[in-house]
Parts: structure tokens; sequence; C-alpha cells
């Protein structure tokens, strides 16, 4: 039995209905949140919370719940559907109403949906490292934003899959600004680079903690953006996401990064990552 919340409520799958009229199916018009669980418990969700109060403010979307309520939902979620590895996906639309463009006016409630399912570690990927290809990055300039609108990021992914490559690494104006849902990391001569957190990225919340953990390792961090050159020439290029955690990159279009195999500081920050992991979880 798959148990999701909807409205309100927690609902077996077969149960669920949706409105044809949720502005989320015309326009993809809101926002939401991918937390995951490890040993049963939820790994930063008060971070992924946040932001996704963020990101509903930024497109003007009041969500009818605490932070604390939301929380609690998720953690519900995964003892209903007995998750012990896995994420938690939520998701809060402007609602239900008659197909126009701008807000419904009288405003309408938001439609707030969740679900829990379970989903492995991709250990063996995290060991062996993935190949990864470069697309043009024709998103709009709200990319800080976890909107439902993932057109951009659809067809990038698939672009990438489409050429036996894990993910796509999006390039603006000659500049790399992160993946179709990842953040990207280089190392160069022992100094970790990464997008500055603006409107071309999402500020990652695995981004912040490996950021976090590289400084605790006494490893130089810059956030600057560096290019589609810069980036085919560093020693070590990984991405981070909930659900890659630290992903080594092995390949870039066709070329080779470093020795063809995960980087010393790549490796470094898993194993620091993988033990930030176990603290939180077994503090949780
Ligand atoms: N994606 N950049 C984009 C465009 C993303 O969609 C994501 C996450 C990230 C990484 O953020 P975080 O570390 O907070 O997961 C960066 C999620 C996992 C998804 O869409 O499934």
């Amino acid at each position: 039995m798959t148990v999701y919340f909807v409205d309100g409520q927690f609902v077996e799958k077969e149960h669920v209905s949706i409105s044809i009229d949720d502005r989320g199916y015309y326009f993809g018009d809101g926002v939401y949140e991918v937390i995951k669980v490890y040993d049963g418990e939820l790994y930063t969700s008060e971070e992924h919370i946040a932001r996704l109060f963020e990101s509903a403010a930024k497109i003007k979307l009041a969500i009818p719940y605490s932070e604390a309520q939301l929380i609690e939902m998720a953690k519900q979620l995964v003892v209903s559907n007995s998750i012990s590895v896995g994420h938690v996906y939520m998701q809060v639309t402007r609602g239900v109403a008659p197909r126009v463009h701008q807000f419904p006016t009288p405003a309408v409630a938001p439609m707030f949906t969740a679900y829990a399912l379970d989903g492995a570690r991709p250990t063996e990927e995290m060991q062996k490292g993935v190949k990864v290809k470069s697309v043009e990055d024709f998103r709009w300039l709200r990319c800080d934003i976890k909107s439902l609108n993932l057109l951009a990021n659809v067809m990038a992914k698939q672009e990438a899959v489409e050429s036996g490559c894990k993910e796509a690494v999006f390039v603006r104006d000659g500049y790399v600004t992160e993946g179709a849902s990842t953040n990207l990391f280089g190392v160069k001569d022992g100094v970790l680079y990464t997008h500055p957190a603006n409107n071309f990225i999402l500020n990652g919340i695995t981004r912040q903690v490996v950021l976090r953990l590289s400084r605790e390792l006494g490893v130089a961090v810059r956030e600057e953006p560096f290019t589609l050159e810069a980036a085919l020439v560093m020693d070590e290029l990984f991405m981070t996401s909930t659900t890659l955690e630290v992903m080594p990159i092995i390949q870039l279009d066709d070329k080779m990064v470093g020795s063809g195999r995960p980087g010393e500081i790549t490796l470094q920050l898993q194993k620091a990552f993988a033990s930030q992991i176990s603290t939180v979880v077994a503090g949780a």
C-alpha cells in the first residue's frame, strides 16, 4: 500500500485524484522539494523545507502549512510507506481554477501533494564516476527558484541520456552553470570551484553541505563561474544533489577528466559527506 499526502489528507495512491484544472498541470505553476531519507530519517529536512518556503515566496505563493507541520507530514509518509533509504517528494501549486494565466481571482487554496519512495544510494556510480554532456543553458533567468517548470531540464537530461551520459551540464554564455538536476564542481591545482549561488543556479542543499565540508577539510573554495574550456581541463569534476550525493565525473563531452578515475578531493568529500550522513541520521 502506497500512501500519498494530498490536500491535507493521507490517501492510498489508488484513491488519489487531482483536478485537471490544477495550475501545476496547465502552467507548472508551483514549486517542489526532494528530501533524502537515510535509515528511515529525513536528511537536512529543515534546509529543504526552508527552501520550499523561499521558492514559494518568490512566486508569491503562500504555503498553507507551517515548516514544522511539513516536517511532521514528511516523517509520517516515511513511516506509513516503510521507507528505509529513499526520498520524500513534495510540491505545491497555485491550486485549481479555470485556465487563465494570471493568478485566480478570487484566490483559490494552493494544492499540496507529497509522497515517499524507496531508492538505493547510487554507490556503484559513486565509486566509478559517470560521464556528462554539455548543453546550452536555455532556461529562464530565475533558476534559483525550485519551480515545477522543468522543460528545459527535461530536454537537456534527455539529450545527455541519449548520448550515454548520466547528466547534462548547462553552459550559459560560455560559462558552466549547473547540471539539469545537480550542481557542478571542479578542482584545479587543489582549489575547489563552483558557480556562485545567484539567479543562474539552484543553491543546492548538498552544494551547501559540500562547501562547508570543503572548508572544514581545509580545501580552498572559490565560488566563481568558470568556462566550459576551463571545465575541460579541470583536474577533477563532480556534481552534487540530494539523490546523487557527491558524484564523480570522469568524462565531459569527449574529454576524459584527470586520469579518468574519481579524483582525490572528490573522494575525500564523498567520504566526509558519508560520515556527515551517519552523524546527522544517528543524532536525528
Ligand atoms: N534536483 N540544481 C538543480 C537544477 C536541481 O534540480 C537540483 C536538485 C540541484 C541540487 O540540489 P539539492 O542538492 O538541494 O538536491 C541543483 C532534485 C534532486 C530533483 O529535481 O530531483
